[in-house]
């Protein structure tokens, strides 16, 4: 949700500052600017829209400047203008924001009422003014942006420069992440270690209400108190190759692409292939006390706790509860002492997700999560973490960061049920079995792309699309759905195939595509009837089974694809492929932006 990097560098920092916001671009793009100090004044330039049209004004009007700030924008307040871009600057400050000033309603009344004059609908106009204010009375601007950031209510993370000042950039975090890189001879700010990892591989994290001043040799870092602290620098192992295309068309397909290995990579983190149990790392409760468990996400993630609810209350035999973070956050459940919550979050920032996080340990509970970032706030505010080894993802649509958050909650799924004694030994090693077999079957299911490819076709000349499923692969037609909305624009609803008749099949005609997922598990029947039931009202049915599926019912869908037969255990983890792949040809078909689709961003910080 906007991403904003700074450099103090050792000479034009401009082509630098817009790799980097190449970089941060899935955080927003509704506009881009860049503004550096040239002899010592602010020079901005600014543009609507994606990076490409900024690199457009570049060209035509270069930007000099050794220190710079850069900024890609997601629209909060404000329509997403040129006039609203960030950086937002006066004669002697200039800023970027990532986050929401909550209270600048109040002090742009008042700096206006002393003769401030606004250029923008922003909220992040207001700090820069407000630091003027301060540098006006004759503070230093560390002084100054100490007393603005104490008059600030809500989240942001900043990157500040001053006219005149060729050494100096100011960083400060509440609520939005930040990161600090460090070079040789030159310094960074940036949203995250992607943002920087054309530059350094050496990333401070600094922590909530920290803020930081940095020179060419380095960053004096203080907590919100004002007290000089210190945080540790680590290595990034972030390479260039894993945060480009790699020869793909697009990220999203790159991703979908990259499943076999990294759900491999994943599992690796726990399995025991010797005696074929999963190792879970050391945690601060113990899992087999857990008597309930809460689960908590947004956006795709909390698809993959839909489907993790069933995997748990079968194994592990306690009672789940899975809900969308932004409703979770304010309904003040009622929690058990000594209960368990476990957040999934592919960025680990959510906003809404960090929220209910804190609602949950404020509520005495043990707290889990499982992210794909590890330095991320929700990972370092819980009490243990379980990671996804998807790597950086990219594009905005989520795929292989929703696979491998499948693995690692299957994962926790045996590891509560043996702690809970509810599972045996052998049940374990099948589960695991069948885990194991996961990647070389995922990157069977890669070979039917081309077909998919094909009834993309059909489904890119619909207006609705109905997605059904039952058990663990109900999640999975949901997060079909939402693929197929977020990157075509075309309408999709996933159901509960015995739901259905309960309402969607008054929509089902011959023009609305209905895909059944339906793996040969204990519920095929039954999902067998309600693809009868489409069939008998015309509906044209695409139908993913496995072999045996496709023997007993093929023939009376208007297109099979046949699977690879697993245990169904593991069936939704594969069965979520091709619904990506169905998603990204479509959204291709129609010539949409598929990595960065209209009005989306990844890493939603703001609430
Ligand atoms: C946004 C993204 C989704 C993602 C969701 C939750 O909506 O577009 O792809 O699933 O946020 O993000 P998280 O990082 O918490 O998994």
């Amino acid at each position: 949700m906007c991403g904003i990097i700074g450099i103090i560098g050792k000479n034009t920092s401009t082509p630098k500052i817009v790799e980097g916001l190449r970089r941060l671009e899935y955080r927003g793009y509704d506009s881009a600017g860049i503004a550096t100090l040239v002899n010592g004044a602010i020079e901005r330039r600014r543009a609507e829209g994606k990076l490409k049209n900024l690199e457009a004004v570049l060209q035509a009007n270069p930007l000099e400047g050794d220190v710079g700030i850069g900024h890609t924008r997601w629209a909060t307040h404000g329509i997403p203008n040129e006039a609203n871009a960030h950086p937002h600057m006066t004669a002697k400050v200039a800023m970027v924001h990532n986050g929401i000033i909550e209270n600048f309603q109040e002090l742009k009344e008042e700096l206006t009422a002393k003769g401030h004059v606004f250029a923008s609908d922003t909220d992040t106009e207001a700090v820069v003014h407000l630091i003027t204010a301060y540098l006006d009375e004759g503070l230093s601007p560390k002084d100054a942006t100490a007393q603005a950031l104490n008059r600030l209510d809500g989240a942001f993370a900043l990157a500040i420069i001053f006219a005149g000042e060729h050494d100096l950039m100011i960083g400060a975090r509440r609520g939005s992440p930040l990161a600090i890189g460090f070079g040789d001879g030159e310094m960074y700010l940036g949203s995250d270690a992607i943002a920087l990892s054309h530059l350094t591989n050496r990333v401070m994290y600094i922590e909530d209400g920290d803020w930081a001043v940095l020179s060419r040799s380095g960053a004096e870092v203080f907590d919100a108190d004002g007290n000089t602290v210190e945080r540790p620098v680590r290595v990034s192992d972030l390479s260039n190759a894993s945060v480009g295309k790699g020869g793909y068309r697009h990220f999203m397909l790159k991703e979908i692409y990259e499943q076999p290995q990294v759900i491999g990579d994943t599992l690796s983190g726990f399995i025991n292939p010797q005696d074929r149990t999963i190792t879970m790392p050391d945690l601060p409760f113990d899992l087999g006390s857990v008597t309930r468990l809460t689960i908590v996400a947004c956006g795709t993630s909390y698809y993959a706790c839909q489907t993790a609810r069933y995997w748990i209350e079968k194994l592990a035999r306690i009672p789940v509860e899975v809900d969308v973070a932004s409703e979770f956050r304010y309904r003040e459940a009622p929690l058990v002492d000594g209960g368990a919550a476990l957040f999934v979050s592919q960025s680990g920032e959510t906003a809404d997700t960090l929220a209910a996080l804190r609602y949950a340990k404020s509520k005495g509970q043990h707290i889990l999560s499982i992210v794909n970032v590890p330095e991320s706030t929700i990972s370092r505010e819980s009490d243990g973490t379980l990671l996804t080894y998807a790597g950086p993802e990219v594009g905005v649509a989520s795929t292989k960061a929703f696979t491998t958050q499948l693995v690692v909650l299957a994962c926790l799924a045996i590891a509560m049920g043996r702690a809970k004694g509810t599972i045996e030994h052998d049940c374990e090693a099948r589960l695991m079995e069948a885990l194991i077999e996961v990647p070389a079957r995922a990157a069977e299911v890669l070979n039917h792309d081309e077909r998919l490819k094909e009834l993309a076709a059909e489904i890119a000349e619909a207006r609705d699309v109905l997605y059904l499923g039952r058990g663990t692969c109900y999640p999975i037609a949901m997060e079909g759905a939402l693929k197929l909305k977020e990157i075509s624009y075309i309408h999709a609803e996933g159901y509960a195939a015995g739901e259905m008749k309960h309402g969607p099949i008054a929509l089902i005609d011959e023009n609305v595509p209905v895909i059944v997922i339906a793996p040969t598990d204990e519920l095929f029947e039954k999902t067998a009837s309600n693809m009868q039931e489409v069939i008998a009202r015309g509906g044209r049915v695409i139908f993913l089974s496995d072999e045996p599926g496709a023997k007993k019912l093929g023939k009376l869908a208007a297109a099979t694809i046949a699977l690879p037969q697993v245990d169904p255990f593991v069936a939704p983890i594969l069965y979520a492929i091709p619904v990506q792949l169905l998603a990204y040809h479509t959204a291709c078909i129609k010539g949409t932006d598929v990595d960065q689709p209209r009005n989306l961003a990844k890493s939603v910080t703001v609430e």
